[in-house]
């Protein structure tokens, strides 16, 4: 409309410089059209010329039919807008202007829906109003007038006022409002709605006034809260009747009506929490009012009222200890938590450290035995102190984990004894990482199952079931090499070599944890020698080392890979490594030596001060000659090898509980043997176990097989699995301090004596003396 107003205006300039109109426009629909309706434009010109039509915000030229000579039309089809039509004479030598018009494309209005009435009594009685809404319905696109009809009673409906309208404001939902003096009693209502293109109304309503009578809203209420009460009060404009109060958590979504609201207080609420409140009046008649504006109000706190969920881990190789607890949730925390007391009590000793309330977990210093209790405070007071044992014994049995699909299923059979099963903890963390990535699951004392659901994929998980006891005693169970998926190994382990003549001690350290994608199964030594000749040697994943003898001299290439029960990784660093000639005449002068040295010390033994010196000394020489079959080492390296006969029993575990404790020697070298849990203080992660077993195999030829000890390490196989036997029963007896005495153990090569039990070294010295003698 605008649009032709202003070029009609603008060409109205023009107009009166040059002259007349040259067209008359009409439409056959009139100005005002139902959407979608199709119609004609007529222009009709005054001169002959040749007319044009136009059409559109931006007037495009349209297509127009011939109606006589005089008169051309446009067919308007499916008009869905207001549009602008207009006709202009194209002769170059009239100097006309064109015409114009606007068309409005809209809809008649729909019968106004919901149609209801109240009537609010102010604050002030003398005044009172009747307001009225009701939906319009349907858009149409062109002004409506609407109106509100009232007819007025003082008793009935039977003697007529005049009938009065006022107009109603609102678009899609509209209102109006009249207001009523106190001796009308009745009222006669309808709503009307009129446009161009038609008009609808509403049926008549009778209402008596008091049956539609609403109080104001009332103003929010003044709440003052406890912990778990609030007193409410709220104040009204006018008397009223009744009073509603509604609460709720505003965490949910459902008010709760307040059951008495005589007394004024709302009960059973929780501490620590965001409620709100709203209100309601009504009068003895009538409507309720509208709700209140909610009013929200947080009660306040109490001290937490449950212990937390605590557990620990101690990590031998750190020397350290972790205490870690769970959140407690808003409910059961009672406020905003400030902090955490942890206090350690050791033997008489009493420490108190404080953590911030974003820590779930805290260093203490290692002990065992003591008592830790951990409690979570808020500005009410203390949680009841939770209270852990740090026990550091071993576990008993090893468990078989069924694995289905994302989540591992652990049963275990309940100890049977007199005391009862108080309570149960499952932990587990990836193998390597049991102070960093703790997890555990309390549960009840009587479980014999749990599923773990949140293990990540591509690690490997170890842990333990503990059970503690009404006696205080606790039983330990330990499961290992859990992976929910793998891959190959993406990186090979480094491989470092020590040769020796013509043996290699090979050794390794086993990729970064990241690198394992699962639980490493085997290793896979490869020796290449210079003609291409590629040896392989299998390794189970327990050991750290492995001994190549019998090598003929030449160049050689070693190498390694990890593998996982998806296949073999990637290979480590290749190394080069010389196999020299060995020369004769190095043995030959060995061998002399060996024999001036057998010599001096038979002509010393027949002094007898000497004699007990020498006792001294040759405990750390004479490995040898302990009478096998006697030993103490013979007699404990028969047991392991019994055992290492039946491999499988691991699998029967959960019933066969007799038989565990075989099982569990077998499964469990490995953690010691990885370099985090080495027993040395080097940060360095070069592995220690060539020593180890250097030493352990010793005692094992010695005594076990009844051979004659040679130094040059030939069976290394046989050495191997027995080595990590002997260092399984170190890890057996978890109280790595006493087991082995100080953190270098093994401080040189050879220094092995200690490894002898006293035993061995008595009798074997008693047969050399009485041999010598
Ligand atoms: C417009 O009208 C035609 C027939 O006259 C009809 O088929 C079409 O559905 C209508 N469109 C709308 C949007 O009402
Ligand atoms: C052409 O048609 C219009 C409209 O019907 C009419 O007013 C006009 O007189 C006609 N002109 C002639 C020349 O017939
Ligand atoms: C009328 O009220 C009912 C119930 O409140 C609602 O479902 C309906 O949509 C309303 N009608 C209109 C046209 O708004
Ligand atoms: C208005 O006030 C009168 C007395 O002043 C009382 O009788 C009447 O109930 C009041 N009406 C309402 C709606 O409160
Ligand atoms: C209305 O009130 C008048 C007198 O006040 C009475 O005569 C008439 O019967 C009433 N009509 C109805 C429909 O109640
Ligand atoms: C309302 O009152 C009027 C006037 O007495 C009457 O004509 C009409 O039928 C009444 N309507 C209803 C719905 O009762
Ligand atoms: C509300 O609770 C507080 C403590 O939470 C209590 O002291 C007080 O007596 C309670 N008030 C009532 C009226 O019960
Ligand atoms: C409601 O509270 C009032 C005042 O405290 C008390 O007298 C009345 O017994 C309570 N009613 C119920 C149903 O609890
Ligand atoms: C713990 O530390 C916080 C902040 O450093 C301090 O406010 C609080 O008093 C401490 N609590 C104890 C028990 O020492
Ligand atoms: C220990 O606490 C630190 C932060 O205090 C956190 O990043 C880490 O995840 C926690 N470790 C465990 C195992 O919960
Ligand atoms: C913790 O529990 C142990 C064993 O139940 C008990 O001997 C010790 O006194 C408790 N310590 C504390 C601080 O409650
Ligand atoms: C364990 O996994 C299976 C299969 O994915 C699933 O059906 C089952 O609900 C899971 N159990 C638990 C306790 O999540």
């Amino acid at each position: 409309m605008a649009l032709v107003v202003s070029i009609l205006s603008a060409l109205l300039l023009t107009h009166v410089c040059t002259g007349d109109k040259s067209c008359e426009i009409w439409s056959s629909a009139g100005l005002v059209v139902q959407r979608n309706s199709t119609f004609q434009v007529y222009c009709t010109f005054k001169f002959n010329c040749k007319g044009s039509m136009y059409s559109g915000h931006r007037p495009l030229v349209q297509f127009h039919r011939k109606h006589n000579e005089t008169t051309i039309y446009l067919d308007v089809a499916h008009l869905s807008d207001h549009r602008t039509f207009s006709c202009n004479c194209d002769d170059p030598s009239s100097n006309t202007d064109p015409c114009g018009l606007d068309i409005l494309a809209g809809y008649p209005p729909d019968r106004p829906a919901n149609f209801s009435c109240v009537h609010q009594i102010s604050e002030f009685n003398h005044s009172s109003t009747v307001e009225c809404k009701w939906a319009s319905g349907r858009q149409t696109y062109i002004r409506s007038n609407a109106k509100l009809w009232v007819r007025t009673f003082s008793h009935n409906t039977s003697g007529a006022d005049e009938v009065s309208s006022v107009s109603a404001k609102g678009s899609s939902s509209v209102a109006a409002s009249f207001t009523v003096d106190t001796s009308v009693q009745v009222v006669s209502v309808w709503a009307s709605v009129t446009n161009q293109l038609g008009s609808a109304q509403t049926h008549q309503k009778n209402y008596t006034l008091s049956d539609i009578m609403m109080p104001p809203v009332p103003a929010p209420p003044q709440v003052h809260c406890w912990s778990r009460n609030c007193s409410i009060k709220v104040q009204q404009k006018v008397q009223t009747f009744a009073l509603n109060i509604d609460y709720r958590d505003v965490e949910e979504e459902q008010w709760t009506p307040h059951p008495n609201v005589s007394n004024g207080l709302v009960e059973s609420l929780q501490p620590y929490t965001l409620y709100q409140f709203r209100a309601r009046s009504k009068f003895a008649t009538g409507l309720w009012s509208d709700w209140s504006r909610p009013v929200s109000v947080r009660t306040q706190e109490e001290a937490p009222e449950r212990a937390l969920d605590v557990w620990y881990a101690v990590d031998p190789r750190t020397e350290s200890m972790r205490v870690y607890w769970k959140k407690l949730p808003l409910y059961v925390a009672h406020g905003k938590i400030l902090d955490y007391t942890i206090t350690v009590y050791h033997q008489n000793s009493v420490q108190t450290l404080n953590g911030s309330s974003d820590k779930q977990n805290i260093s203490v210093p290692l002990c065992s035995d003591c008592d830790v209790t951990v409690s979570a405070r808020n500005t009410k007071g203390h949680s009841p102190p939770a209270n852990i044992t740090i026990h550091t014994s071993e576990a008993k049995d090893v468990l078989v984990p069924v694995i289905n699909k994302n989540n591992v299923t652990l049963c275990w059979r309940q100890h049977a004894s007199a005391a009862l099963p108080l309570d149960c903890v499952v932990e587990w963390f990836p193998r390597g990482q049991k102070l960093e990535k703790m997890q555990w699951l309390r549960i009840s004392g009587n479980s014999s199952q749990v599923v773990i659901t949140d293990m990540e994929p591509f690690q490997c998980y170890e842990g333990s079931v503990y059970v503690f006891y009404s006696d205080k005693s606790m039983d330990r169970l330990r499961f290992s090499d859990i992976s929910i998926a793998d891959l190959a190994p993406t990186a090979g382990p480094s491989v470092e070599r020590l040769v020796e003549g013509t043996t290699v001690n090979v050794n390794w350290s086993e990729p970064d944890v990241g690198q394992h994608k699962g639980c490493i199964t085997t290793y896979t030594i490869y020796l290449e020698n210079s003609s291409r000749f590629v040896t392989t040697y299998n390794v189970s994943a327990s050991l750290r080392f492995h001994v190549i003898s019998g090598l003929s001299p030449a160049a050689y290439s070693i190498w390694m890979t990890a593998s996982t029960a998806k296949g073999e990784g990637k290979p480590g660093q290749k190394i080069n490594f010389f196999i020299q000639q060995d020369s004769q005449m190095a043995l030959i002068v060995k061998l002399a030596l060996l024999a001036v040295f057998m010599l001096f010390i038979l002509c010393a033994c027949h002094i007898p001060a000497v004699k007990e010196r020498m006792w001294v000394y040759l405990q750390y020489f004479m490995p040898d000659i302990p009478d096998p079959a006697n030993s103490k080492w013979a007699k404990d390296c028969l047991k392991e090898k019994d055992v290492s006969l039946h491999p499988q029993l691991s699998t029967t575990t959960e019933t066969e509980e007799e038989d565990l404790v075989c099982v569990q020697i077998q499964d469990l070298p490995r953690p010691l043997l990885s370099p985090q849990t080495s027993l040395t203080s080097d940060t360095d992660l070069r592995p220690l176990y060539p020593e180890i077993i250097y030493i352990t195999s010793l005692s094992h030829e010695s005594d076990c097989s009844g051979h004659t000890q040679t130094i040059s390490l030939d069976t290394n196989d046989y050495m191997s699995s027995h080595g990590t036997e002997a260092m399984s029963e170190a890890e057996d007896n978890e109280d790595f301090n006493t087991f082995f005495p100080s953190h270098s153990y093994f401080p040189e090569q050879l220094d092995f004596g200690p490894k002898l039990t006293l035993d061995a070294v008595r009798i074997g010295g008693g047969d050399f003396f009485s041999l010598a003698s």
